[in-house]
């Protein structure tokens, strides 16, 4: 009989996939939540932990860190274990790290409601729950560097330097932007005060984007793309030149967050400097995953899988494209504070991370369950139009909308005074904030969609038996 250590330790991959659903619905539900509030502010039902201020918080760590963290721990736990051709290097501290995982998830999810913050954005868990995240992050990369430590390969496969970069980033910037002096068990004070502490959040704050966002779901791209189109990688030389250049100018682009404050002139155009370089690599990358499919496009026709993939990385191009254009001072001016901030984060958060996400479980989940593809195929198709649909209607809704009101407040007559009030902008807003709603549920319904079919993949699978690791070969040893 096979030993354990002959197979793969694919239940912390299943487990955590399961729950990138979960908290997908989660996270999405309180965002269409909050976006229905700001059609209808009634619905707050005037109970504090409804209010927005409260639930805002809890959207952006449920979709970013339950959402987007848990589809990361499950590919990267996948893909590390495949490609190094060895299990994991130990059961139980993958255990620990996925039930950690929930514990800070359902801390926070309690936690946010009551208005228990350290009011940084994305960075808002009070100081014991941030203990508890950098103790189990920590566990995570003694796993997964562990892993590839033992690997049975010589070469490193570029998704895992993609995953490695990700997974070091987010430690450094966790356990920087959160040192905090506590003053009770609820509450603390941070240890940097005025334009240093706005500096070191922003940094926290971008890197977050630019390491948890997106190397880490690029590492995913570089895996699910060349095994989902069936052909190597386009350039691997390209993949290596991509992997330094972005991880070497994503650190210097934070200060774009804060242009025209008391951050010094000089930093702040460094930042915008930074930022415009940045679409160098992002695009070369995107450019890498696109071509994968050279030779076979006609794939496009028939793989809603492969759907998703490739329409990510346009929604990534898009993203990567707009942000440097407002990464430029005098653009910012008219972007900072307008609801265009608001369409670029979800041209990049629904449009880039969720479908890279879709698209990965979509391919991982059957091959965990001993199947070739999901349950339905058909719904994996309705799936990817009615997110595709839904994205376009938030991003082009709350383009349209920021703009405007970025024009409306700049507005002056003759006379030198403004010719809108604050109040005649938001009416103008309105229609723009029932149209991404609209957006926002039609996204809403596909991840209803989704649990459908994984609820039926999983009733119609053929084992859960532990899969044998398979020897490396000169191919596999790429791909
Ligand atoms: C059904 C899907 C979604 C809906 C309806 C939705 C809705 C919203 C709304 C209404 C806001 C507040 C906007 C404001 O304050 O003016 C927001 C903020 C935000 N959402 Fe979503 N969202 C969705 C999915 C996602 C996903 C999947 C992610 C990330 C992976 C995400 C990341 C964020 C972030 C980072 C912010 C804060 C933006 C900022 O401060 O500039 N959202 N979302
Ligand atoms: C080359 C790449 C990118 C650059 C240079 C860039 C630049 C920017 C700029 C200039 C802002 C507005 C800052 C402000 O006025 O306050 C911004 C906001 C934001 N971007 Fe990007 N962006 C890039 C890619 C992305 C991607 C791919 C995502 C998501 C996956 C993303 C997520 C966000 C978020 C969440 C915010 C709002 C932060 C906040 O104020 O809460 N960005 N970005």
């Amino acid at each position: 009989m096979q030993g354990v250590q002959g197979t793969y330790n694919d239940k912390v991959v299943r487990q955590f996939t399961v729950m990138t659903v979960v908290w997908g619905i989660v996270g999405m539900l309180v965002g269409v939540l909050i976006a229905a509030q700001l059609y209808w502010p009634a619905l707050n039902f005037d109970l504090p932990w409804l209010s927005y201020g409260r639930l805002r918080p809890l959207h952006t760590n449920a979709v970013i860190f339950a959402f987007g963290g848990c589809a990361l721990f499950a590919t990267s736990l996948h893909v590390v274990q495949r490609t190094s051709h060895v299990r994991l290097i130990s059961d139980k501290l993958a255990a620990f790290v996925f039930w950690g995982w929930q514990l800070v998830i359902v801390a926070a999810a309690v936690s946010l409601p009551l208005g228990l913050t350290q009011g940084k954005e994305y960075a808002e868990l009070i100081w014991p729950i941030d203990v508890l995240i950098a103790v189990v992050w920590v566990s995570y990369a003694v796993l997964f560097f562990g892993t590839i430590a033992k690997r049975a390969v010589k070469h490193i496969y570029v998704a895992n330097w993609f995953f490695g970069a990700y997974i070091i980033a987010v430690a450094l910037l966790h356990i920087v932007n959160s040192l905090a002096l506590p003053s009770g068990l609820l509450h603390s004070y941070p240890v940097y005060s005025g334009a240093v502490d706005a500096m070191v959040q922003w940094w926290y704050g971008h890197n977050a984007v630019g390491f948890f966002l997106t190397a880490g779901f690029l590492g995913m791209m570089y895996y699910f793309v060349p095994k989902q189109a069936g052909r190597p990688v386009y350039s691997y030389r390209l993949s290596i030149v991509h992997f330094w250049a972005l991880i070497a100018i994503y650190m210097w682009a934070g200060p774009h967050h804060l242009h025209y404050t008391a951050l010094p002139d000089w930093a702040q155009s460094l930042g915008m400097v930074f930022s415009l370089i940045l679409l160098a690599p992002s695009w070369g990358g995107a450019i890498n995953g696109v071509m994968t499919l050279s030779g076979v496009w006609h794939k496009l026709r028939t793989d809603p899988i492969l759907k998703f993939l490739i329409v990510s990385l346009s929604f990534y191009m898009m993203s990567t494209f707009e942000g440097p254009m407002m990464s430029i001072k005098t653009v910012n001016s008219l972007s900072h504070y307008t609801d265009w901030t608001i369409g670029h984060v979800h041209a990049g958060a629904l449009g880039w991370v969720a479908m890279i996400t879709i698209g990965s479980v979509y391919a991982m989940l059957p091959k965990l369950l001993g199947r070739e593809q999901m349950f339905s195929i058909k719904a994996i198709d309705t799936h990817f139009w009615l997110h595709t649909l839904g994205v376009v209607f938030y991003i082009a809704s709350m383009w349209i909308a920021g703009v405007m009101q970025g024009l409306m407040w700049r507005a002056t007559n003759a006379d030198g005074t403004l010719t809108y009030s604050f109040v005649e902008a938001l009416n103008a807003t309105y229609p723009y904030y029932l149209v991404r709603l609209g957006g926002g549920l039609l996204v809403f319904v596909g991840m209803l969609l989704m649990a459908w079919n994984t609820w039926k993949t999983f009733q119609a699978a053929r084992s859960t038996a532990p899969q044998p690791i398979l020897p490396p070969d000169a191919s596999q040893a790429r791909a």
